[in-house]
This record gives structure tokens, sequence and C-alpha cells, in this order.
């Protein structure tokens, strides 16, 4: 069950009830901890060569923090004007004006494509309307949530200190079948693979003989940073598991592959190309 604070209940009842003022947003305003502020931030790795957007900035922590502790750059976009004048307020005092911009703006409308690292701390239903824009983002784009899931895209990362803050790294697109061809010094070889995909994971069946087909193991993707294994499986005397690390972009995969283990393993370019359906 989703972790719902005091506060946030509080918040979402009264924001609900009859004779209340009502928030006029998607997400009332509650900021997040300082604890958690640092955390999410953490998790994401930011670095100064980073561009961090914050999706519904409230006061402005989130990205004042990235700025100040992690030299950072980015924006803030919220509806609510007060909240954009302190969050100016609150740069100014913390010096890193030159490093940050808040905007009043709605975040449906925001232009995602320049940010490196996303922030979030919104509701489920924001979440998942939120998805498919995120999911569409530059692969290895990092995604950081306080407290709420984007349905069943699990995070990769998920660390509870006092309250959850999730990462998720927007995968590449390999779901498909590719044609990979490995550099031997015996000469070239070439087998198909079958890759299915849902979100992060992947798995997938390969032939390198006409006999049976062999599975992918202990794979991996992260953002366009993909890994598998292969039983090499061709003379049977001979088998040896292949360790696949490559990078994909636009239709190729290809990076270096570990043949054997030991004193007897061997290094190989490799590249794969899409096979058109
Ligand atoms: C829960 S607060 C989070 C504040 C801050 N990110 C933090 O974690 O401390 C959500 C914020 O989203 C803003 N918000 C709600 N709907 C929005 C929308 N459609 N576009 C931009 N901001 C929105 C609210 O005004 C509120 O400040």
């Amino acid at each position: 069950m989703k972790k719902i604070t005091f506060a946030w209940a509080l918040l979402c009842a009264l924001w609900g009830l009859p004779g209340h003022a009502q928030w006029p947003y998607d997400v009332p305003f509650v900021p997040s901890p300082q604890i958690v502020v640092d955390e999410m931030l953490r998790l994401a790795e930011v670095t100064k060569d980073d561009f961090v957007i914050d999706l519904g900035s409230g006061d402005g922590r989130i990205l004042i923090t990235a700025a100040q502790k992690f030299g950072a750059r980015g924006i803030g976009v919220d509806l609510d004007e007060s909240l954009i004048e302190q969050s100016v307020a609150n740069a100014q005092a913390a010096g890193v004006m030159d490093q940050v911009q808040f905007i009043r703006q709605d975040l449906f409308k925001t232009d995602l494509s320049k940010a490196s690292v996303i922030t979030l701390y919104l509701l489920p239903g924001v979440n998942m309307r939120l998805r498919p824009a995120l999911l569409a983002l530059k692969p290895g784009t990092r995604i950081v949530a306080h407290d709420f899931e984007l349905g069943d895209w699990k995070p990769d990362v998920k660390v509870t200190i006092r309250k959850n803050a999730m990462l998720w790294i927007v995968p590449a697109n390999v779901a498909g079948r590719w044609r990979i061809s490995v550099d031997f010094p015996e000469g070239e070889r070439v087998f198909d693979v079958e890759i299915r995909q849902q979100y992060q994971e992947i798995d997938g069946v390969v032939r390198i003989t006409d006999a049976i087909p062999g599975g992918l193991w202990q794979t991996s993707l992260r953002g366009d940073k993909v890994r598998f294994s292969i039983v090499d499986n061709a003379v049977r005397e001979l088998e040896a598991t292949m360790y696949f690390d490559g990078v994909v972009r636009e239709g190729v995969m290809e990076g270096e592959l570990r043949r054997g283990v030991g004193v007897t393993q061997t290094r190989h370019r490799w590249r794969a190309i899409r096979i058109p359906k």
C-alpha cells in the first residue's frame, strides 16, 4: 500500500470537502522535508553538469538544493504566483539566482527536453498523466519522485529514509529483432536475437545455431546502456558464456563482449542492427 503522510491525507481530505478553500491546481502545496530533498538528489547522482526541472516547484527547495549542494542548474515551474515569488526570494537568499529560474507555468505544458533530471512530488494520478511524456524523454534522463510511483513502471531504485524516494532512468527502446555480428579472430559470426521489453526490464531469445534457441541471461537496461549474456553453444565441447556490454543508439547497439572466464577469457567488439519487421 502507498505510504501517505498525515499531512497529505489531511490536505487531500480538505481539498475535497465543500466549504473549505480549495487549492486551485492539480496538487496542493506540501513541501518535501529537506532530508527527502537531499535523498532525491543523491539518488539521481546530480552533478554540476545536470539541468534539473522541478515540476510543481513549491517554495523552490528542491532546485535551490540542487544548485547549492550539487552545483546544478535548472528551472522550477509552479502555477501559484506567490510560491514563485517566494522561490525567487529563497534563491536570492541562497545565492543561486545565476543557476536557477522559477517560472509560473503549467507543468503539463512545460518543455522537458532540456532536462537531465526531473523531480516530482505530485499525486499518483498526476504522475500517470505525466508518464507518457517522461517515457518519451532521452534515454538516460533520470526522474526522481518523493512518495508517489509511476504505476506499473517500477523504479530502478527505491530508498526509504523517513519517506520514499524513487529513481527511474528512462530506458532506450530495444524491443524487437536484432542481428548481432561479432568480430572473432577466426572471422565474423552473425546471430539473431529477439528482445522483449517492459520499461527497463528486458529478456529475449537467441539463435546461435539452427538447433534449440537459447536465452538472454542476466539482462539489464539502464538508459542507453544494455547488458546481457548468451551461451555460445555453437560447438558443444567449447561452450562458453558471452557477456555483452553495449550502448543503444537509433537502431544500433554496439560495444564489447567478453567470452569465457578467467585466463581463457577473450574480448571482442560487437554490433547489432535492427531487423525491420
Ligand atoms: C506537493 S507540492 C511539491 C513542492 C516541491 N516540489 C517540494 O517537493 O517541496 C506540489 C506543487 O505543485 C504545484 N502544482 C500543482 N498543479 C500544478 C500544475 N498543473 N502545474 C504546475 N504546478 C502545479 C502546486 O502549486 C504545489 O506547489
